[in-house]
């Protein structure tokens, strides 16, 4: 079924982890969802029923195919930047940071998402849509070695808090998910054991709660919010 009275989303970086699961709990709730990652050929059984548009969010091409698929659906009510880089692994303090992959870096964690919202804005200015920028706690701890993808985050929540200024009619969040035992994570932390963190799939409620609540705009913890009644 497609109609324009549908709820729809656009999710980046939705291949596995957060956007995975946030993809198949919203696809569970009715919506329609378009999806990207660079490797999709898992998708089409791991996430029935959504648009897949493979590809690189630094990709203007790709971006324009985005725009695209869901332009072609006729409404957009959630934007969510999700796909993020984390820059090499291990972790190498600024002294040792190669510039092109800090560069990566910021061109996947910021200029993606500002691109995709000025392209996606008319959309959900129509639908008074919500914009989810997928932040860390690393935006504002000064942890040694996370300081391109903290600097990258940090000005990914400024991008957020000047949205939000500026298109009232928008609910725009910067938010930190906490730590999620995901790929991301494992690289971050190579050769530890992180069995001990939550699965991405924990953190889904309170995404879910944000998108339905429409609090204050502005940055949010997700542990904030789990335990808030909606
Ligand atoms: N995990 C944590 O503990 C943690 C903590 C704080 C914040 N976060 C944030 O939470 C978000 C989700 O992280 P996660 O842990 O779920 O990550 P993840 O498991 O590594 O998944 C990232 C997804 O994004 C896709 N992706 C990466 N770069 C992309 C690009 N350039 N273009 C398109 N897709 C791309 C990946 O697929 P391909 O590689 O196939 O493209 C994958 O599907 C990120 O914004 C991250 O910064 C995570």
């Amino acid at each position: 079924m497609t109609s324009t009275s549908q709820s729809t989303a656009l999710i980046t970086g939705a291949g596995r982890g957060l956007g995975l699961a946030l993809a198949r709990s919203l696809l569970s709730s009715g919506w329609r969802v378009v999806v990207d990652a660079r490797r999709t050929a898992h998708l089409e059984t791991a996430l029935p029923g959504a648009s897949v548009v493979p590809g690189d969010v630094t990709d203007p091409a790709h971006r324009d195919a985005l725009a695209a698929a869901v332009g072609g659906l006729g409404r957009l009510d959630l934007l969510v930047n999700n796909a993020s880089d984390l820059g090499p692994s291990p972790l190498p303090r600024l002294a040792d940071t190669p510039l092109a992959a800090a560069r990566r870096v910021y061109e996947t964690n910021v200029l993606a998402p500002l691109a995709l919202t000025q392209a996606l804005l008319p959309l959900l200015r129509d639908s008074h849509g919500t914009v989810l920028n997928i932040s860390s706690d690393a935006a504002v701890e000064a942890y040694e070695g996370w300081g391109t993808y903290g600097s990258s985050k940090a000005a990914l929540d400024q991008l957020t808090a000047v949205l939000a200024a500026e298109e009232p009619g928008l609910a725009a969040y910067a938010v930190d998910p906490g730590d999620m035992r995901t790929e991301m994570h494992q690289a971050a932390f190579p050769g530890e054991d992180i069995s001990d963190r939550p699965e991405p799939e924990a953190v889904v409620p309170a995404l879910l709660r944000l998108i339905a609540t429409r609090p204050p705009a502005g940055r949010v913890r997700a542990a904030d919010l789990a335990g808030a009644s909606s």
